[in-house]
C-alpha cells in the first residue's frame, strides 16, 4: 500500500530490494493484461494498482512504462506522472545496485539518525532520495519506524538490517557493501 507524500501516517516497510534493473516494457505489458475494467471510470481506478505493481516489480517505474499504463488505461502520461509524484514509494529513477533505507523515525532520531544522514552526504555526496555516482548505493531517509528501535539508530542495506550505528561503522557497511558487488561482478567476469 502507498502512502502519500502529503501525510504522516506510518508507513509499511517496502518490500525486500532485489537490486537494480532495468524495466523489461514486455513484463510491463504482460502485467497489464490483467488489469480488465468495464468502464472509463473503472480504468482511472487502476492507474495506481498499476504504477504499484510496476513499481514494486522493477523498484521504479520509467516514461516509457508509465506511458504503456497510460495506453492501456485510457489517460495521459501526464496524469500517471502526476499520480507517480504525488506518493512517496513511487521511483521514476532506477536505484543503485544496493539499496539503503536509513531510519530517521523518532527513537533513530534521537540516537543520532541525522548524523548518519550527513556521513551520506559528506562522504558519498548522496541525500535522501539521490544514488551515487557510480550507481552502487540509493539512500531512502525513512521518517518512519523500522521495527526494531531496541538497535536505534537502524540502517537497512538491502535486505539486512543493521543496528547501533555510527557514522564510522556506516562507512564501513557502505563499501561492504559495494565491494561485496564488485567481487561479484569481477567474478562473473573471470567465470563468464
Ligand atoms: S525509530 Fe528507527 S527503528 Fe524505530
Amino acid at each position: 500500500m502507498v502512502q502519500s507524500n502529503h501525510t504522516h501516517a506510518p508507513r509499511p516497510v517496502p518490500s525486500p530490494y532485489t537490486g537494480r534493473q532495468d524495466i523489461d516494457l514486455d513484463v510491463v505489458r504482460e502485467m497489464l493484461s490483467h488489469f480488465t475494467y468495464n468502464d472509463h471510470e473503472e480504468a482511472q481506478e487502476l492507474i495506481l494498482s498499476a504504477c504499484q505493481e510496476i513499481n514494486e516489480h522493477f523498484g521504479w517505474v520509467s516514461p516509457e512504462a508509465a506511458e504503456i499504463v497510460a495506453e492501456h488505461l485510457g489517460t495521459t502520461t501526464t496524469r500517471v506522472f502526476a499520480i507517480l509524484t504525488f506518493y512517496a514509494d513511487f521511483r521514476t529513477e532506477p536505484r543503485g545496485h544496493h539499496h539503503m533505507l536509513l531510519c530517521h523515525g523518532m527513537s533513530c532520531y534521537v540516537m543520532g539518525s541525522n548524523k548518519l544522514v550527513q556521513t551520506m552526504k559528506d562522504t558519498y555526496g548522496v541525500a535522501d532520495g539521490e544514488t551515487t555516482a557510480d550507481d552502487q548505493m540509493s539512500v531512502q531517509v525513512a521518517n518512519f519506524c523500522l521495527g526494531v528501535c531496541d538497535r536505534s539508530p537502524v540502517v537497512k542495506i538491502d535486505d539486512e538490517y543493521h543496528g547501533h550505528v555510527t557514522p564510522e561503522s556506516l562507512t564501513e557497511l557502505v563499501n561492504r557493501a559495494i565491494e561485496g558487488k564488485h567481487s561479484m561482478q569481477e567474478n562473473e567476469a573471470t567465470h563468464g
